[in-house]
């Protein structure tokens, strides 16, 4: 069968690979009828996020259907739909019963503080094997996968599998009340979920800065005011448009990836700290390379916390759901300390908020089919990782069709 595999930074194939088996009594395998890229993705291939086995299949969003179960599987049998959650959690150990599904103690099998265990990722990870394939094996199946209903057909269900929970949990994380004013960094799809949940927590403001026109055409459709960082300066703009106080919560759905302006106000700004955010690139991702067209890694990790502490209203809240490695060091501390912000992060805990995701698309209160943007079968995933990688102009979701490969085949 096809699988996107990593061979090593910058490298990427879409290679033949055995079919997953059933490993332990809690397994189940999926037959994925959509997969999909994300930003988390383009860390790894662009070396900013370290630490990737060569061999391991990419991806960790699927929606799928049982083909087979373990015995230890009680509520789930094959030919049922489901939507299988990035992160894996076993659903028994403390940290899993408070919903903190990302922080489990069994799922890792490099032991419970070894982090957060998600499908495709780098070693610390698990690694699992990832989800851009034809059949995965999903590991403490009965408490993770969550069965669709018919009403939401696969290229919704995709957008439940990650980046709407993690929307939604940096809308949570970032304590918005009703009338708060929000910034979401990045028009990414992770940061147009993140506006969609600002608006189902009643923000009375939301601003969105990005410097890609179709994404922040994207988030003003969804009523956000958009600030494009080549054109003005955000920091700024939003303490004009806000009496000079400032938003009350922000929320970086950049992450490391993280761009540095080349023009305009801030661009100058930009200038004068060139020699900062070199250096925080060579620590925290010496493979990665801040130039060229393909895999171009950010230039200035820092520069979305950056702008968060400087706009934020004195006593804001800030939310981190845009990924940064285990060797990032670099946070603005001094300032947000004496501006008393209230720091919030972390990966999506996606198993305990997607029951109510589901219910909140299949009542159509949310249509997340607005943020996919490209449907391709899997046989051009390559091609497709290139062009979200480029962020070419309309490419904002792509999802991947593994079964198109296995009838072309
Ligand atoms: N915490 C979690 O559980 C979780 C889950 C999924 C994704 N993520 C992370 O969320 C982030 C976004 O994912 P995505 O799929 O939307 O990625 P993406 O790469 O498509 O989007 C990132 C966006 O940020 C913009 N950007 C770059 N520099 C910027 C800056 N200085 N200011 C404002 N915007 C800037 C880019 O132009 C791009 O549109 C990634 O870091 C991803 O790893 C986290
Ligand atoms: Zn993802
Ligand atoms: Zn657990």
């Amino acid at each position: 069968m096809k699988a996107v595999v990593f061979h090593g930074v910058r490298d990427i194939r879409l290679d033949d690979v055995p079919e997953p088996k059933i490993e332990q009594p809690g397994d189940a395998i999926v037959r994925i009828t959509a997969s999909a890229i994300c930003g988390t993705d383009l860390h790894f291939v662009r070396g900013t996020v370290p630490g990737m086995k060569p061999g391991t299949i990419l991806g960790h969003e699927a929606v799928g259907v049982i083909e087979q179960v373990g015995k230890d599987v009680r509520n789930l049998r094959p030919g049922e739909r489901v939507v299988v959650p990035s992160t894996i959690g076993c659903g028994y150990c403390s940290y899993c019963r408070a919903g903190y599904f990302a922080q489990c103690d069994h799922a890792n099998p490099n032991g419970p503080d070894a982090g957060t265990t998600f499908f495709g990722g780098p070693q610390s990870s698990g690694p699992l094997q990832g989800l851009q394939v034809e059949f995965a094996r999903v590991p403490f199946a009965a408490a993770n996968v969550v069965k669709l209903p018919d009403s939401i057909d696969d290229d919704r269900a995709i957008l439940l599998s990650d980046i709407f929970p993690t929307g939604w949990f940096g809308a949570e994380l970032a304590e918005i009340k009703p009338g708060d004013s929000v910034v979401v960094f990045g028009c990414g799809p992770v940061g147009q979920f993140a506006i969609a949940s600002a608006k189902l927590h009643s923000a009375g403001r939301i601003f969105a800065v990005d410097c890609i026109p179709t994404r922040l055409e994207m988030a003003r459709r969804q009523g956000a005011e958009v600030i494009n960082f080549n054109e003005e300066d955000p920091v700024e703009t939003m303490k004009r448009l806000t009496g000079g106080i400032g938003p009350d919560r922000a929320i970086d759905a950049v992450g490391v990836d993280a761009l540095a302006p080349t023009s305009g106000p801030a661009g100058e700004r930009a200038k004068a700290q060139r020699q900062q955010f070199q250096t925080e690139v060579q620590q925290i991702s010496p493979e990665a390379r801040p130039d060229g067209e393909q895999w171009r890694a950010g230039d200035a990790p820092s520069q979305v916390l950056e702008w968060a502490v400087q706009s934020l209203a004195k006593a804001g809240t800030l939310s981190v759901i845009g990924v940064y490695p285990p060797t990032d060091r670099f946070f603005p501390i001094g300032a947000a300390m004496n501006k008393n912000l209230t720091v919030k992060m972390g990966n999506c805990n996606h198993r305990a908020v997607l029951p109510e995701l589901v219910e909140y698309v299949s009542s159509g209160v949310v249509d997340p089919l607005d943020v996919l943007t490209q449907m391709e079968p899997l046989r051009n995933a390559i091609e497709a990782y290139q062009a979200f990688d480029r962020r070419d102009a309309g490419w904002i979701k792509v999802e991947l069709r593994p079964q198109d490969a296995r009838q072309a085949a």
